[in-house]
């Protein structure tokens, strides 16, 4: 085992923490120069954190430790490069929309929208992901289909909907003739701004983004009170009766307290009553270069194909419509819920998973009802908002009062006949345009 002093200083010197601001909302700190301030970002907006406070309870050190690639180490200069450049809304097309108009730090790194609007209020149409504890990820996106940060970045700069840029060196010239652009880049990287810099002072910043210090992480680290009982019976429930331990878990054998995912994909029912699914696969199986990443983003925020999840990435029947399990960690704060932003509350998304979500070919077997009574539902909803960090302990206050309020007057979610009910049949997945799997 590491010390706490020395973990706390290999923490801190990996996620550069040498400009260490701890909470969402504070300024920065003195020692920051004024010249380092992030140009004035779109309303709502507010520069995010240099880098949360390393050390905190729960915090995976050996994982945190490996997240950092040896060809991008962290360093304080990069991450606040990055943490500048996130917020800089002269990277879009139209000078209006940074990363954080869709990844709010205020919100825990979401939008509060059901799917975001990029440059000319375009819609797109899957939910914004949290970037807090992003670090983990095995994949990026919904669907997987990009596999890092650096490769991850350049997506949302060139998509149409997002922040429209023909190029990344469009993107660059937006700032490159800022002069603490200039001194910044040639202080990081010794040389002027370019692109493939740029994405790797973005990484750097988002690799800086951990978050845990939670009430349950106090309850995990022993403290039984840091939770109340609702909270304790809704954990028993999520890893014995509620299966969710299934999926977000890194092994379903094992009660997972860190990471809350198994880096999959699964189909759980979710959007799928919407679209044709079918007759979707064989567009995208006739038509979408898979190979081409730039065409596979396209589909996914610019066309119904998106509803089809991690099939545009690898085409392979089994796919369809499977998304990545997300990270539960502050996700009372990440509303709406599931890739297209289709639940409002944690009551709609535990009532989904207790009727058995919404059957199709490809539902997972994992997936079936639960029969959770209305007490084991709140238990369920209390664990969740204990996954709440120390940082957003405001925010998930309200958020919990906001939701609850919402699933008092509407349920639209809730089926306890068939929550209740046996496993429904599962229709034949054959597909019209290939051949039976
Ligand atoms: C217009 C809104 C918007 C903007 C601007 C935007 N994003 Fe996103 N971001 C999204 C949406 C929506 C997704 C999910 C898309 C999907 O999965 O297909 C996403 C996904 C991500 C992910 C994947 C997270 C995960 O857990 O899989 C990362 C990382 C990310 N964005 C970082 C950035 C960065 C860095 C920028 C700026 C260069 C940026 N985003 C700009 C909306 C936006
Ligand atoms: C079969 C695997 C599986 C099981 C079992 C499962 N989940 Fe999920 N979970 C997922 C996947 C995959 C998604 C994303 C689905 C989508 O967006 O289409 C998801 C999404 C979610 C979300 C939305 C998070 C967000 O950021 O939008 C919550 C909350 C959630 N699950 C909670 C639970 C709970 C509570 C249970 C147990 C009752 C559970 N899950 C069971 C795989 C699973």
């Amino acid at each position: 085992m590491l010390s706490r002093a020395r973990t706390r200083r290999a923490i801190a010197l990996l996620l550069g923490a040498a400009v260490l601001i701890v909470g969402c909302s504070s300024a920065p700190t003195s020692s920051r120069p004024a010249t380092a301030q992030p140009p004035t970002p779109r309303p709502g907006t507010g520069p995010g954190p240099a880098a949360t406070l390393p050390g905190q309870l729960g915090l995976p050190v050996a994982a945190t430790l490996a997240a950092i690639p040896p060809d991008n180490p962290q360093t304080p200069e990069k991450v606040a490069l990055g943490r500048r450049l996130f917020s800089d809304p002269r990277l879009s097309a139209d000078g209006a929309v940074a990363c954080s108009a869709c990844h709010d730090p205020a919100r825990a790194f979401t939008d509060g929208r059901t799917a975001s609007v990029g440059i000319k209020g375009r819609l797109g149409e899957r939910n914004a992901p949290t970037i807090l504890n992003a670090l983990y990820n095995k994949t990026m996106f919904w669907d997987g289909r990009a596999v890092s940060f650096e490769e991850q970045a350049v997506l949302p700069i060139l998509n149409p909907s997002e922040m429209g840029q023909p190029d990344l060196d469009a993107a660059v010239a937006a700032i490159a003739r800022d002069r603490r652009y200039e001194q910044a880049f040639q202080t990081v990287f010794g040389r002027p701004p370019n692109g493939a810099d740029l994405t790797r002072a973005l990484a750097s910043y988002e690799r800086s983004l951990v978050s845990f210090g939670s009430p349950f992480d106090s309850f995990i680290a022993g403290n039984g009170a840091a939770i109340g009982e609702p909270a304790r019976r809704g954990w028993n429930l999520f890893i014995g009766k509620a299966r969710c331990n299934k999926c977000h878990a890194l092994s379903e054998r094992r009660p997972d307290p860190t990471f809350f995912t198994d880096h999959r994909f699964h189909n759980v029912g979710v959007g799928i009553e919407r679209h044709n699914v079918v007759a979707l696969a064989c567009q995208a199986q006739a038509q979408l270069n898979s190979g081409n990443r730039l065409a596979v983003d396209r589909a996914a925020i610019q066309s119904e194909l998106s509803a089809l999840g991690s099939f545009l990435v690898t085409k392979h029947p089994d796919d369809i419509a499977t998304f990545k399990t997300p990270n539960l960690r502050n996700v009372l704060i990440t509303a709406p819920y599931f890739h297209d932003g289709s639940a409002r509350t944690l009551w709609d998304v535990v009532d989904h998973y207790n009727k058995g979500g919404m059957n199709n070919p490809w539902l997972d077997p994992d997936i079936r009802p639960l029969a959770l009574s209305e007490a084991e539902i709140e238990d369920l909803v209390a664990f969740m908002a204990s996954l709440t960090s120390a940082q957003y302990r405001q925010q998930g206050v309200r958020a919990l009062a906001r939701q609850s309020e919402f699933a008092r007057r509407s349920r639209p979610e809730r089926d306890t006949v068939q929550a209740f009910g046996p496993k429904p049949a599962q229709p034949d997945r054959a597909l019209a345009c290939m051949p039976a799997h």
